[in-house]
């Protein structure tokens, strides 16, 4: 971890929920956010008997809440390098990210590799060095060739150019294992994997958080030694996936629920969220789900759970912000996040 730059568990704080309501009245007295005022009222409905009095003992649950939001580089610093590439990462902790992301998918020999999508044609040179692999699959209507990742070996994989399609300046750069992206991250940053289309592996033989959670391991990953230095956040989308992570590990990792847009209805409900608070410690909301419905947010900062929403780029900042690091600060101090996930994360607000 960098010097002053808080992280994950290393700097979280143990809070019961009994004395939640404290902490966020020093909220409102810090920050005068909205969201401050919406979570006591909240908090508030929710700690004290109809007469006011004091609702019982007090859960014996306890949250870890971060001090501070988390700088999140999402697939590297993604703006400016080649995505899921070691020059990606570097930059991203040259910048002060708190944690580097890393998408993983399976090889055919069954090594976890960083990559966003399960096929290989959009980021590598695949098409040209390997022209007969495609398979043919649909895709909106249309029958299109794609170049799976898990129907090729590492070996081959690692002749693949993964910095060309973004800049000539990076040619030749090679797709990278986990493993060397956690020697190239621990020490210097947190690391956030995303089991990706756990499913799709899981049909092919190979599960995914199995593999995941020995590569961890490997590395005395799991241990509080390392995670003071290397904080660990476990993502995906699937909640089988994190469920699966959870009985594996129990509370080794701290796991984040991603939620796409058609999830929302399912998983940002009252009920979904209290189900997701029994396995994961954190949601990780497309930004605008929580944009458009600032009462889930608030409901999900009730229940304990953490808010890392994705994904901010400069390039793309919705209508009446100019400026990343001031949109940023709004998700935080007006939506609730505990944590942003940036292709920039030179211009976190600190
Ligand atoms: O994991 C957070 C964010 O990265 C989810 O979207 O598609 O970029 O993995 P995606
Ligand atoms: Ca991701």
């Amino acid at each position: 971890m960098l010097p002053g730059r808080p992280a994950g568990r290393t700097f979280a704080t143990t809070l019961t929920v009994a004395v939640r309501p404290v902490i966020l009245c020093t909220m409102m007295l810090v920050s005068e956010s909205r969201f401050a005022l919406c979570v006591i009222a909240l908090c508030g409905a929710g700690c004290a008997g109809p007469t006011g009095e004091p609702a019982g003992p007090a859960p014996v649950a306890t949250t870890d809440v971060a001090e501070e939001p988390v700088n999140i580089a999402h697939r590297g610093a993604s703006a400016y390098a080649p995505e899921h590439t070691l020059p990606a990462y570097a930059l991203a902790i040259e910048m002060g990210a708190d944690f580097v992301e890393q998408d993983l998918q399976l090889t055919r020999d069954g090594v976890l590799i960083c990559m966003h999508d399960t096929t290989l044609d959009r980021t590598t040179n695949v098409e040209e060095v390997f022209p007969d692999r495609a398979i043919e699959v649909e895709r909106r209507g249309a029958r299109v060739q794609v170049w799976r990742v898990a129907d090729f070996t590492l070996d081959e994989i690692k002749t693949l150019d993964a910095g060309s399609w973004f800049d000539d300046e990076f040619a030749g750069t090679q797709v990278p294992t986990f493993q060397e992206a956690i020697d190239l991250v621990k020490g210097q940053a947190g690391m956030y994997p995303e089991t990706k289309a756990p499913e799709e592996y899981e049909a092919l033989g190979f599960t995914m958080e199995e593999e995941l959670t020995r590569v961890l391991a490997a590395n005395e990953l799991d241990t509080p030694a390392e995670q003071r230095e290397t904080p660990i956040y476990v993502q995906s989308f699937s909640p089988e996936s994190l469920k699966r992570m959870y009985a594996l590990t129990r509370d080794t990792y701290d796991l984040v629920q991603l939620v796409g847009g058609a999830q929302a209805a399912t998983l940002l409900t009252d009920d979904g969220l209290r189900d997701v608070a029994e396995y994961a410690d954190g949601i990780g909301p497309a930004v605008q789900l929580i944009a458009d419905e600032p009462s889930r947010a608030v409901a999900a900062r009730g229940l304990g759970l953490e808010i890392h929403p994705y994904t901010v780029r400069a390039s793309r900042l919705p209508d009446g912000f100019s400026d990343t690091g001031a949109y940023i600060s709004h998700l935080v101090d007006d939506l609730g996040a505990t944590g942003v996930f940036t292709d920039n994360p030179d211009l976190f607000p600190r």
